[in-house]
């Protein structure tokens, strides 16, 4: 059988089974930790609206663009990403491999936080909610201690490992159908009594009326990276799940839906969050503890219902991680599978294998290895920073230089109009942004950011490492 023929075949059994399909788990890669855990963490941080406001900036100019353009490629070659920028050459594929890094790096700290949601289910359950005074001292007694949050990252990463070698599809898509709609009912949930409780208009003052002498450089490369962090972009997730797209899919639709629906996720997290925060008279700027010290405390005023729903609450949040850091996995093992010819049980085993390495390094760099510093930072923030607000802005940058210099416009126009059979009267708009604005504009906000930051050797690191594989790049 010709070459194209069999690719023709085999892609077709790979297909998503439906549209619906292909949008929850897209949807499921997208929403995780970074909508419920980091983005309101992140908008206490940076000031609240105006933060806001800038991030939805990022996300519909930038993020949104960046979406279409990497179904369009997935789509255009039907491969994954280290395929997709090779098949046009070879001088590209270090872009592709910096993103099986960046998944590689962000799976050094997610399922750090991945545990502490698992162990939360647990917590729930057993008492944890019974004295809400302690909640606060609890969580940061429990991330900095050495053995349990350890133990809980390895049966978090162990679930990762065994979805990922068992093939992504089957249980874990069926699980996210029940478990994200449950997620986004309960968040609604909790904002109902979140805003009802007394003092919660601060709160809301918080999130909506934005206080721009806050804004700094640095302000604008955290949203940026939170966009292409939340998004799954600029790492080749999305160009992967879009090789498996269908014909006849409306890409450009479809890239709306998910970051529609993945930016009400994060929009609804915080809207739960801050008002009972300034209700319980706590500081916005507290950090990474945020949602796993404001939600117990919301259902601790609920007696029993209040222990089932926030065990409920936790186990959303776990699966919503899972859907999301399986297809971290995913990316590093297609990389080996394609690239380094390994079968894929060997490479699930032998990266998450380096994975549990890192993790235990960012877990205790909380603890017992607060003192050690890597450019100036511990391990865990040197994973999410050099992975949020280096890699994937680059590797965004590079992927709208690449799709708006070195790919044809004729066949970007074919690809996204399904061969003119469907209508995308932006097209132009959005060759524009992507040709000229994006790449501009993330060249601003990360030198702008670096400037601003305090880890400038973090930053130049990143940046060498990028420099390094560019020259390899025939060689990945
Ligand atoms: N988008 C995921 C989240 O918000 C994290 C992620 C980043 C997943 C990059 C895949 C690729 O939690």
């Amino acid at each position: 059988m010709p070459k194209t023929e069999q690719r023709v075949e085999q892609k077709q059994r790979e297909n998503w089974g439906s549209r619906i399909g292909f949008i929850l788990a897209a949807a499921g890669s997208a929403i995780g930790l970074g909508n419920i855990w980091r983005f309101p963490y992140l908008t206490g941080e940076n000031g609240g609206g105006a933060f806001i406001i800038i991030y939805l900036a990022c996300v519909f100019i930038v993020g949104l663009s960046i979406m279409i353009a990497e179904f369009t490629i997935g789509r255009r070659t039907s491969l994954a990403a280290v395929g997709a920028y090779k098949s046009y050459s070879r001088r590209w594929t270090f872009a592709g491999a910096l993103g099986a890094l960046s998944g590689f790096f962000i799976m050094g700290f997610y399922p750090v936080v991945g545990g502490w949601a698992l162990a939360y289910v647990f917590k729930s359950l057993t008492g944890l909610l019974s004295s809400p005074e302690t909640i606060g001292d609890a969580f940061s007694a429990f991330i900095t201690g050495t053995y349990e949050p350890l133990i809980w990252m390895v049966i978090y990463l162990a679930l990762n490992v065994f979805i990922v070698a068992r093939g992504v599809k089957g249980g874990i898509e069926t699980a996210g159908k029940v478990l994200m709609p449950t997620l986004f009912v309960l968040l609604v949930f909790i904002i109902f009594r979140s805003v009802s409780l007394e003092g919660a208009v601060e709160g809301l003052k918080f999130l909506f009326m934005p206080k721009w002498e806050d804004v700094s450089g640095q302000t604008f490369l955290a949203a940026l990276g939170q966009a292409f962090f939340s998004l799954s972009l600029g790492m080749g997730c999305m160009i992967t799940y879009g090789s498996y797209l269908d014909k006849k899919e409306n890409l450009q639709r479809n890239a709306a839906i998910v970051t529609t629906m993945d930016t009400c996720a994060a929009l609804l997290a915080a809207i739960a969050i801050f008002p009972a925060l300034f209700a319980f008279g706590m500081e916005p700027a507290q950090g990474p503890g945020l949602v796993f010290v404001v939600v117990p405390q919301i259902f601790a005023k609920m007696g029993a219902l209040g222990v089932l729903l926030s065990a409920i609450f936790f186990v959303a949040l776990t699966v919503a991680a899972l859907t999301s850091s399986v297809s971290l996995l995913e990316v590093v093992t297609a990389y080996l599978i394609d690239e380094k010819k390994m079968d894929r049980k060997p490479a699930v085993y032998a990266s998450s294998a380096v994975m549990i390495i890192l993790c235990i390094l960012s877990s205790l760099s909380l603890g017992v290895l607060s003192g050690v510093k890597l450019f100036g930072v511990g391990f865990f923030d040197f994973f999410d920073i050099l992975t949020d607000k280096i890699f994937l802005a680059i590797g965004g940058m590079l992927l709208a230089i690449f799709v708006g210099w070195f790919v044809k416009k004729e066949d970007l126009k074919d690809e996204l109009t399904n061969g003119g059979t469907v209508e995308f009267k932006l097209f132009e708009v959005w060759y524009n942004l992507i040709k000229y604005v994006i790449p501009v504009a993330i060249a601003i906000i990360a030198v702008s950011g670096i400037m601003a930051i305090e880890q400038t050797s973090l930053m130049l690191f990143g940046l060498a490492v990028i420099v390094v594989l560019a020259i390899f790049s025939k060689k990945l």
